[in-house]
């Protein structure tokens, strides 16, 4: 399966990737924690990449494309991956459709969880408070859902478009998440 997962900050996109990649035993591939783990180990990406995060903007297109080509070519993803975080911008999209095209494949489906604004900003406040990333502060989780809502969202009538949508109420326990997230998927065809 080639699958994304898209929702706005704090909608569970990485929560529920950990559970579809050990479903459909695919890697789960999240730009934000490849991004994360090079800003704690220092790397010259981490550097650059961290002072966009910090401030809740886009890491630059050719930066993630990049990332995101490299890690989809390693061994583990020829069979299959789960994106999360990405692709987010429409600039993003077109070079995710050039890459899985060159592999012969297409894309299975795009889920998308769907929540409150209020559920959200909670859930971010009480991580801030649990583990201290270092975007989850009041004035960065606004321009993250900001950049969301302008960069990100208008891709959701795109893939709608293309009849790959699949959306799901992201309220709820986590477990009842998942299993709404698995009727759905389970239905659709693997191309
Ligand atoms: P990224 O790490 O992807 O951040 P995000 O999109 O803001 O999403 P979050 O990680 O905050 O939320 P999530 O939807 O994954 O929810 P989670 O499961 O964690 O990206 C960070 C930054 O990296 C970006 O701002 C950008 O700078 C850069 N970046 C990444 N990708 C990029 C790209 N493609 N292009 C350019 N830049 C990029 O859950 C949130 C909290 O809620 C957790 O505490 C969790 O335990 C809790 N929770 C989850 N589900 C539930 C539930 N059902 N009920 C109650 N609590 C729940």
């Amino acid at each position: 399966m080639r699958l994304l997962i898209m929702g706005p900050p704090g909608a569970g996109k990485g929560t529920q990737a950990k559970f579809i990649a050990e479903h459909f035993k695919i890697p789960a591939i999240s730009t934000g924690d490849i991004f994360r783990a090079n800003v704690s180990q220092g790397t010259p990406l981490g550097i650059e990449a961290k002072k966009y995060m910090d401030a809740g903007e886009y890491v630059p297109d050719e930066v993630t494309n990049l990332m995101v080509r490299s890690r989809i070519d390693e061994p583990d993803a020829v069979a299959g991956f789960l994106l999360d975080g990405y692709p987010r911008t429409s600039q993003q999209v077109e070079e995710l459709d050039g890459m899985i095209k060159f592999t012969g494949h297409s894309l299975d489906a795009v889920v998308v969880l769907t929540v409150d604004q209020d559920e959200i900003v909670g859930r971010l406040i009480q991580r801030a408070e649990a583990e201290g990333r270092a975007d989850d502060t009041e004035d960065v989780i606004r321009r993250r859902q900001e950049v969301y809502a302008e960069e990100t969202e208008p891709l959701i009538e795109l893939y709608r478009g293309r009849g790959l949508l699949v959306e799901v109420d992201g309220l709820g326990e986590v477990d009842a998440v998942t299993q709404r997230i698995f009727d759905a998927l389970d239905v659709v065809p693997e191309s």
